[in-house]
């Protein structure tokens, strides 16, 4: 939770000022608790359904977030050999791990490694491979249920000319390709995208699935996929979670009991992004454009979403701000500047103050001197998780908050990280 005391930012009883001293600009900062918090309203919302909840790990990678979101009894969705190492490393056991396939290579399929482990297929190229190389997996086929939605175009996974998912004219052949092999289909799922706000498409997804459920006798789960948004602006709704619960149970009830299956939703987003900022030192301030603008010690290196999809990230002033600034109080008329906010990669695009379409835009924010420390809010998922060192610039470290404490998660890089591997 974001609260000021004495105009000084706190995640969760901790001073922003008091971690940055610790640890450093830029750093990442999660409050386990707001995890704790998504994770106790998913197991509310789908508690009707047979249920296991999954993780998308995707989303924000880091063991000692991994292993938190574990004990809440989840599984995990691994898109590569690297997030299932992550995953087992994290105490994930093999058989509670999807490996969701995207343009895989006979490699990565045989980096897989554990046979327990479900293959989630994304094509019949990827089922004769699974079949040619001979692994004995478990196979689930991810559909493409012909229905997409998603924050920005980029992360629409199904419908039209997108790259996921079997058709569904082929669900049929996969059906066939699989049982003529004697081998079994044990999960179908669908992810139609990220960042998803009306729970009709994601409904729509969910009622084919069931319907070509009844074609497939030895089917033990059905994965609903992920994609459950989060306000991140003043004003944006909570995403109806018990609403999608309810929907979804209705119909999807009893044909799960009656067959004995699990149904698996595998959100990334809605489970971690409220729970992270990113804290960054302001380094600059001058006019340009007529515009005002402040430039800071972090660039879309570290948080590549406002460049990458013009995403909006609420931005604060850490070292001096007030309740009025904060994204649920937002009072734009009670803030003293209007502030382009860039970032320290050498390129024009680094921008954090953007619209959808790439406009550079101002925004309102509290008096903001160089020196302060701005917080980029919502930043826990898809944050550090898409970092680079573009630049040559160091990833920076990240810190768990959880009552009042304050662990180091991961640690700040050195340039020795910069050349490993290149001498
Ligand atoms: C297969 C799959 N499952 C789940 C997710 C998680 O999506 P979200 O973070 O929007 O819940 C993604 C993200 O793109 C995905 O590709």
């Amino acid at each position: 939770m974001l609260q000021y005391r004495s105009s000084i930012l706190h995640i969760n009883q901790v001073s922003a000022l008091d971690l940055v001293s610790r640890f450093g600009t830029p750093l990442y900062v999660y409050d386990a608790e707001a995890i704790d918090a998504q994770i106790a309203k998913i197991k509310r919302a789908f508690a009707a359904l047979p249920f296991r909840p999954f993780y998308a790990m995707k989303a924000n990678g880091n063991l000692s977030i991994l292993r938190l979101i574990r004990q809440h009894g989840f599984g995990c969705d691994a898109v590569s050999p690297g997030e299932i190492h992550l995953a087992r490393r994290a105490g994930f056991e093999p058989d509670e791990i999807w490996f969701t396939c995207s343009a895989v290579s006979d490699d990565d399929l045989r980096l897989v490694g554990d046979p327990r482990i479900v293959i989630n297929v994304n094509s019949v190229s990827e089922i004769e491979r699974c079949l040619s190389l001979d692994l004995p997996n478990p196979i689930a086929l991810r559909v493409n249920p012909d229905v997409g939605a998603g924050h920005h175009r980029d992360v629409v996974t199904a419908g039209g000319g997108v790259k996921f998912g079997i058709d569904l004219a082929e669900i049929e052949s996969a059906r066939m390709l699989v049982e003529d092999a004697r081998r079994k289909v044990v999960g179908l799922h669908a992810h139609i995208g990220s960042g998803v706000s009306d729970i009709a498409p994601l409904i729509d997804s969910a009622r084919t699935l069931l319907d070509l459920s009844t074609a497939f006798d030895e089917l033990r789960w059905i994965n609903f996929g992920g994609g459950m948004g989060v306000p991140y602006k003043p004003g944006d709704a909570e995403f109806p979670i018990d609403d999608y619960g309810r929907e979804l149970a209705a119909f999807a009830e009893p044909l799960l009991r009656s067959r004995g299956l699990t149904a698996i939703l595998e959100p990334g987003r809605y489970v971690v992004a409220s729970s992270g900022l990113l804290l960054s030192r302001v380094t600059t301030k001058r006019i340009s454009g007529g515009a005002e603008w402040i430039g800071c010690d972090t660039g879309f290196n570290h948080l590549a979403r406002p460049s990458k999809y013009g995403a909006y990230h609420h931005i604060l002033n850490a070292s001096a701000g007030s309740e009025a600034s904060l994204r649920d109080h937002f009072d734009a008329s009670k803030m003293d500047e209007e502030l382009v906010v860039s970032g320290n990669i050498c390129e024009s695009g680094d921008i954090f103050t953007r619209t959808v379409g790439g406009a550079v835009i101002t925004r309102p924010m509290e008096k903001t001197r160089v020196g302060d420390v701005i917080a980029f809010c919502e930043a826990g998922a898809y944050g550090f998780s898409m970092a680079s060192h573009y630049n040559a610039r160091l990833l920076p470290p990240e810190v768990l908050v959880r009552g009042g404490d304050a662990d180091l998660i991961r640690a700040r890089q050195t340039f020795e990280d910069l050349i490993r591997g290149m001498e």
